[in-house]
């Protein structure tokens, strides 16, 4: 067997979500996150699939985009803000793509362009699950996929200043049949960055949110998840699950 990319992203979330259910990690009444990218929607239909057959009642879900909040929508699962009284600021578990993601679960994510409001959903989920083909597993984070940091638009300059004294080299984000740069879902801008030596990752993404004007980096390495890698063979490999 030799599975393609996109058939690797839907059997990893087809397995994580069925084997959540079967661990009692994802259950009728809870809170969940719900992430952005082509990984993360098929794990959102595979969840509908369960709601419809009457295995999962009651789910309320938080939205890390509106490509999610749309997903949602057309599947009938009931959207929650993370501030609703229903929610209180807290989820039980989320579940989410990832660009990089190294042996200590260190993960690179935004490439979608999501990472402020994956980082809200998922920095404040009681268990946080990543779920990836094999293309995502790497020794070392920084050098290869670029490190995305949310910028407020005004500070474009002085930013980039202080990320190249960090060593990165970043690359404003253009849109694709869209003039100038992306716009992210909160109205701001992308700083892409790379650097040409590994970085100390939890260090860098403390260091790169402090600097004035940065919303938020997408280097996520304070909330370990559960990761899900599908292989090319049909296996997955489960890491961080007790
Ligand atoms: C979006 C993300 C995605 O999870 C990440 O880019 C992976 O995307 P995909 O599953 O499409 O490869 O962080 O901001």
């Amino acid at each position: 067997m030799s599975l393609s990319q996109s058939e690797q992203k839907t059997l990893v979330a087809n397995t994580a979500v069925d084997t959540l259910i079967e661990k009692g990690l994802i259950f009728s009444g809870m809170k969940i996150g719900l992430g952005t990218g082509s990984t993360a929607m098929p794990a959102v239909k595979r969840l509908a699939e369960h709601i419809a057959s009457g295995k999962l009642k009651d789910i309320k879900a938080v939205v890390t985009s509106f490509q999610t909040q749309n997903a949602c929508q057309d599947y009938g699962i009931p959207v929650y803000s993370m501030n609703d009284r229903a929610i209180g600021g807290q989820l039980d578990l989320a579940i989410d793509g990832a660009d990089e993601v190294d042996p200590d679960c260190n993960c690179i994510k935004g490439g979608g362009a999501a990472h402020v409001r994956e980082k809200i959903v998922e920095y404040n989920a009681k268990i946080f699950v990543v779920i990836a083909d094999s293309s995502k597993a790497v020794q070392t984070i920084g050098t290869k996929f670029p490190v995305p940091v949310e910028i407020i638009g005004d500070a474009r300059v002085p930013v980039m200043n202080a990320l190249s004294a960090l060593g990165a080299t970043a690359v404003l984000r253009e849109g694709v049949r869209k003039a100038g740069p992306v716009i992210t879902d909160n109205g701001n801008q992308i700083l892409d960055c790379t650097w040409k030596e590994p970085i100390n990752v939890p260090e860098m993404e403390a260091k790169i949110n402090s600097i004035v004007g940065v919303v938020e980096t997408g280097l996520f390495t304070q909330n370990k998840p559960i990761v899900f890698i599908s292989k090319e063979d049909g296996s997955v490999e489960i890491r961080n699950l007790k």
